[in-house]
C-alpha cells in the first residue's frame, strides 16, 4: 500500500459521476460511492491506494465534506475500502472478486456473463493438432537445458519469413520470441525508457499498453485520432517535431480500439519525422493477420526505417489464441542482443514446447487466419446489424480489419452504462478505460470476437440499459473539458 491518488486526480477519473443510472433518485453520496466502485471495477482506480483525505476530494468536486463522508463510510461498509484512523482509507475489494484477463475486477460467480471487455478470439480447432505435433518434435531439444533466451530458432526463422513474405528483408538474427506482444512491449520500455522520460501514444489506444508505461513512469502524451479518420498525419508528425518525446507507441495496423489502418504515406512521413526528432518508434503489429473484407495492407511501417529508429512487436494472441503466450520483437540485431541480456532479469527464456506449438500454427497460417477472418467479418457485421436495429443513433465507422467496433454514443454515458450493463450480464470496458484522465466517455469499444448470437443478446441488454439510463432521468451533461 504505497502509492496516493490526489483529491484533482480522482476528480478527473470520477469525470461525469453525477451520470449514473437512478441519479434522480439516489442521493449524492450513493452516487459518489457507485462511481469509486465503477472505477475499481474497470481497473482504472488500482486496489491498495490510498485515497484522498475527505476534505481534499470534497474540495476537488466541489461538493460538501458530508457527501465524502457518508461515501466513504458506504465504500467502507460494501468492502471496498478500508480505514486506518488517523492514517487514512485505502482502496480494496470484498471477498469473492477476482482479477479477468481483460484486467477488469470480476465477481468469481460471474460464468453467464457476455464478456465484451476482452478483445480476443477463441481457439481454432487447429490447436489441438499443432500441440500433438509439437510433442512429437520436443525429443529434439530435450538434451539441451532449454533456454532459448531469443527463442528457438525454427520459430525465429518462421516469423523471420512472415517479415520477408510482406516484403520486408529479416533474418531470424533480427528476431527475438516473448511471452505475448505485452511481454514484448515490457521488455522494449525497460530498455529505452528512463523513468519520466516522455512517450507519445494514440488516444484512444491499448490500455495495458499504458500500464506498462505507467510502470516505467512515463511522462505520456497523447494523439488524438478521429472517429471517422483516425491519425491526422500534420497533426501527428507537428507534436512529434515539436515535442521530441523519447518515444513513440503507435498501432498503424488496425488500431485497438478504432480499427483504423495508418496510410502509407503517413508510415513514411512518420519514419521520417520521428529520426529527424531523435524520437524511438515501437510499433504494435498485433492486428496485422486480421484485414477483413480484402483489404489490402500497406508495407509495413518499419519498411522506412534506415537508423533502427523502429522495433515493432507483434504476436500470436488476436489471429491464433491468446493463450499460447507467444509474442516476438523485431529490431536489429544488436537492439536484440541487448533485449535479450535484459530479458534474464526477468523471465530468462519463454517455453520450449509452446514456441513449438507456435511453429506448427504458423505452418498452417493462411488457413488458419483465412478462417479467422472470415469468421470476424461475419460476427463483426451481425454486431453493426444489431447496433443499427437497436442503438441507431450511436455512430460507428465499419473497421476494416482488426476485432473492435470503436462506438461514438449519443452522450458522456460509456462508464454509467458499463456499470449498468453489468447488472444485466454484460461486461464492457468504458471509453475512459482507453485514454488518460476519464476523458473518452463519449465512446465504447465492442469487439466481435464472441459468435454472433452471444453480440446480438448483448446488443439487446446493453439497448434496454441505455433506455433505462434516459428514463432514470438525463443530467446536464457539461462538456469534458478535455476531449481527445
Ligand atoms: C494493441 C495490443 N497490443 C498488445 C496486446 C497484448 O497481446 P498479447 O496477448 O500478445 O500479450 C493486445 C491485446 O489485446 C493488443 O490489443
Amino acid at each position: 500500500m504505497t502509492s496516493q491518488v490526489r483529491g484533482g486526480q480522482l476528480a478527473r477519473l470520477l469525470g461525469q459521476w453525477h451520470a449514473l443510472p437512478g441519479r434522480r433518485r439516489s442521493p449524492d453520496y450513493a452516487a459518489l460511492a457507485a462511481a469509486v466502485r465503477g472505477l475499481l471495477a474497470d481497473g482504472r482506480l488500482p486496489l491498495g491506494v490510498r485515497l484522498p483525505a475527505e476534505r481534499e476530494l470534497a474540495e476537488a468536486l466541489r461538493i460538501s465534506r458530508t457527501t465524502v463522508t457518508a461515501a466513504y463510510r458506504e465504500l467502507r461498509e460494501s468492502g471496498h475500502l478500508t480505514s486506518r484512523r488517523g492514517a487514512g482509507s485505502w482502496t480494496m475489494l470484498p471477498g469473492g472478486h477476482r482479477v479477468a484477463s481483460s484486467g477488469l475486477w470480476t465477481p468469481q460467480d460471474d460464468l453467464d456473463m457476455i464478456d465484451l471487455g476482452i478483445a480476443a478470439l477463441a481457439a481454432p480447432p487447429e490447436l489441438i493438432p499443432a500441440t500433438r505435433a509439437a510433442t512429437e518434435d520436443l525429443p529434439r531439444y530435450l538434451g539441451s537445458a532449454g533456454y532459448h533466451p531469443t527463442g528457438i530458432i525454427e520459430l525465429r526463422e518462421a516469423i523471420a519469413r512472415s517479415y520477408v513474405e510482406r516484403g520486408l528483408p529479416t533474418s531470424p538474427e533480427q528476431i527475438m520470441v516473448t511471452n505475448g506482444t505485452q511481454h514484448a512491449l515490457d521488455l522494449v520500455l525497460r530498455l529505452a525508457l528512463a523513468p519520466a522520460s516522455s512517450v507519445l501514444v494514440e488516444s484512444p489506444t491499448y490500455p495495458n499498453a499504458l500500464a506498462a508505461l505507467a510502470a516505467r513512469r512515463a511522462r505520456i502524451a497523447t494523439h488524438g485520432l478521429a472517429v471517422d479518420a483516425g491519425w491526422d498525419a500534420d497533426l501527428l508528425l507537428a507534436s512529434i517535431r515539436q515535442s521530441r518525446p523519447r518515444l513513440a507507441y503507435l498501432i498503424p495496423d488496425f488500431q485497438n480500439p478504432t480499427g483504423h489502418l495508418m496510410p502509407v504515406e503517413l508510415r513514411e512521413r512518420l519514419v521520417g519525422t520521428a529520426h529527424a526528432a531523435g524520437t524511438d518508434l515501437v510499433i504494435d503489429e498485433s492486428f496485422v493477420d486480421l484485414p477483413l473484407d480484402g483489404t489490402p495492407l500497406p508495407p509495413p511501417t518499419a519498411t522506412f526505417d534506415r537508423h533502427s529508429r523502429v522495433v515493432t512487436i507483434g504476436g500470436m494472441s488476436k489471429p491464433y489464441w491468446g493463450g499460447l503466450r507467444i509474442g516476438w520483437v523485431r529490431a536489429s540485431a544488436p537492439q536484440v542482443q541487448r533485449l535479450a541480456a535484459a530479458r534474464i532479469g526477468v523471465d530468462m527464456a519463454s517455453p520450449v514446447l509452446d514456441q513449438l506449438v507456435a511453429v506448427h500454427l504458423l505452418a498452417e497460417a493462411s488457413t488458419i487466419v483465412t478462417a479467422r477472418r472470415e469468421q470476424l467479418a461475419r460476427q463483426r457485421d451481425a454486431l453493426l446489424a444489431a447496433l443499427a436495429d437497436r442503438l441507431p443513433q450511436w455512430r460507428v465507422a465499419v473497421p476494416r480489419g482488426g476485432v473492435t467496433l470503436w462506438v461514438e454514443l449519443d452522450g458522456p454515458v460509456s462508464s454509467a452504462l458499463a456499470r449498468a450493463a453489468e447488472e444485466v450480464g454484460v461486461r464492457l470496458a468504458p471509453g475512459p478505460r482507453f485514454g488518460l484522465d476519464g476523458t473518452l466517455e463519449r465512446f465504447l469499444r465492442l469487439p466481435f470476437t464472441l459468435p454472433a448470437a452471444d453480440l446480438v443478446d448483448a446488443v439487446h441488454r446493453i439497448a434496454a440499459v441505455r433506455y433505462d439510463l434516459d428514463r432514470a432521468g438525463r443530467p446536464q451533461w457539461r462538456e469534458p473539458s478535455v476531449i481527445a
